[in-house]
């Protein structure tokens, strides 16, 4: 079993993503990160996203409003930045509180400023294969992961846990695409799926994006088999300073064993997320018609 070391690979990314920010002509691109309320896991991906900003060059605008924002004042705050010429991407960190409209949030972003990815028009794109358009970074990273550490998809078997507009959907949508690097025959699984582990068991490739943790056992998954786990759970533990320890939606001990490969949690899929953002944002600045 060799570990896939999403550490590494995001380092990889951003170091020529680095360079790539330095050649630029005229001013860095800029990212505008709305957190709304003080969610502890959204303040500490939040903040890494910025970290990495300030690592690439790109320039963060950080707009925390309150949990208790409605609706019409977070559209209007992703008008603002919307009309702002100097702004080249806009990311309102998920989830949000349980009173906002999450989807009517994400398609209100402008399409071009879109580098989540989770607008209708960029989804379309992703359906047609259309790569002018922004893919979500969780799943951009899954495929840039498998593609840097050598594991081809062309004609095997992709299983994807989960059917999230933030991970599984587009995950299912680029593992089919007609690229060398894809090609995969893809199976979709959810919480209605019946006898889950007799398609899992079938995955060359597994990926696992239901949010549960550690559901992934042993029996579920095929020797030899690669496994990406993009769960990030906080389970209670007694242990730790914390008083919480993070585990991915696989049980890494008993299936680790069986595995080919496997993506650790943490320092797994999660830093590839990032890596992606950073990668959508300096597209978003090549592709803004304001230049200067
Ligand atoms: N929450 C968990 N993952 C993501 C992501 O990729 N983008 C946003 N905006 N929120 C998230």
């Amino acid at each position: 079993m060799e570990l896939i070391d999403g550490n590494k690979i995001a380092a990889e990314i951003i170091a020529e993503l680095k360079a790539e920010v330095a050649a630029l002509p005229g001013r860095k691109p800029c990212l505008a990160l709305v957190r709304v309320g003080e969610d502890p896991a959204s303040v500490s991906y939040v903040t890494k996203k910025q970290k990495s900003s300030a690592e690439i060059g790109i320039e963060s605008r950080l707009i925390f409003p309150p949990v208790t924002i409605s609706q019409e004042e977070l559209f209007a705050l992703v008008d603002q930045l919307n009309a702002d010429p100097g702004v080249d991407g806009i990311l309102v960190q998920s989830p949000l509180p349980k009173h906002l409209n999450e989807v009517a949030v994400f398609r209100r972003i402008s399409a071009e400023k879109d580098v989540d990815g989770f607008h209708t028009m960029n989804l379309g794109k992703l359906a047609q294969e259309d790569d002018t358009g922004f893919v979500a970074c969780t799943p951009a990273g899954i495929m840039e992961l498998l593609r840097r550490s050598g594991v081809p998809l062309s004609g095997k078997h992709v299983v994807v846990l989960g059917r999230s507009l933030i991970v599984g959907k587009p995950a299912a949508l680029l593992a089919l695409q007609r690229h060398p690097w894809a090609n995969a025959t893809v199976t979709v699984c959810h919480s209605q799926t019946v006898n889950l582990p007799a398609l899992t068991r079938q995955a060359d490739v597994l990926i696992a994006a239901i949010g549960r943790a550690e559901f992934v056992t042993a029996d579920m998954v095929k020797p030899g088999a690669v496994v990406i786990d993009v769960g990030v759970n906080r389970v209670p533990d007694a242990t730790k300073k914390s008083g919480y320890r993070l585990t991915g939606d696989v049980h890494f001990p008993t299936v680790a064993p069986l595995c080919s490969r496997i993506t650790p949690v943490p320092g797994g899929v999660g830093p590839m997320t990032v890596a992606m953002l950073m990668k959508n944002t300096v597209k978003a600045r090549r592709q803004n018609p304001v230049k200067g």
